[in-house]
């Protein structure tokens, strides 16, 4: 058997034992059902992983991730994934983590070919096009990177509150919409402070009647 492969099923066991020995009902805790607060949009990259990252455990946070923590509204992954984490799970905040040093980023901003997921991060692109005044000012191409990668995510998070979905639920409760980046390499999460509560947040186009019920 593959060693690397098999390092992973050896690091099971021995966290299964350990969790185990800290919690004798541990798991059987856990099977009774979940029910998180948080609702994680991240970035595939391995290095972001949530629970890890934020110090928490199995069955707190809600979890979806994909190249460059992208909300796009054809994405029946992601809307499916919504649905069920605001209707049924009813968390209370959603987070969209970018992370600094994101790869699909500097690839949206460069003109090279990479694949199919050009496509896919044609959604980064439209990002840069919308900013090209603020992010053509800064000349230091990491800082520009840097900065692309914090407007991505702010974008993210007002295609969130495009959603019938979160505006439904605006009408029955509250669910807030926050925007984090990671820093790869000091291991912080920085807060960019934009929290979305309601439709006033975007343009009134998006805005749907949603009946109260
Ligand atoms: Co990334």
């Amino acid at each position: 058997m593959n060693e690397s492969y098999q390092r992973l099923i050896e690091g099971n066991k021995r966290f299964s034992m350990s969790k185990k020995f800290e919690d004798p009902l541990y798991f059987k805790k856990l099977s009774l059902g979940q029910k998180p607060d948080y609702l994680w949009i991240g970035c595939s990259d391995s290095r972001v992983p949530a629970n890890e990252v934020t110090n928490t455990e199995s069955g707190e946070i809600f979890v979806h991730r994909n190249i460059a923590n992208l909300v796009v509204h054809t994405d029946m992954n992601l809307l499916s994934v919504l649905e069920y984490a605001v209707k049924f799970l009813e968390v209370k905040h959603i987070i969209v983590c970018g992370h600094y040093g994101c790869g699909g980023i500097r690839a949206a901003m460069s003109n090279e070919l990479h694949g199919f997921v050009d496509n896919w991060l044609r959604n980064i692109k439209d990002v840069y096009n919308k900013n090209t005044v603020e992010l053509e000012a800064i000349s230091d191409i990491d800082k520009r990177t840097d900065r692309l990668t914090e407007l991505n995510v702010i974008e993210q998070l007002r295609n969130l509150a495009k959603t019938t979905i979160v505006q439904e639920a605006w009408k029955t409760r509250q669910l807030h919409l926050h925007g984090w980046v990671y820093g790869i390499n000091s291991g912080l999460i920085t807060d960019l402070s934009i929290i979305h509560d309601g439709t006033e947040d975007i343009e009134p186009i998006y805005r749907f009647n949603v009946i109260k019920g």
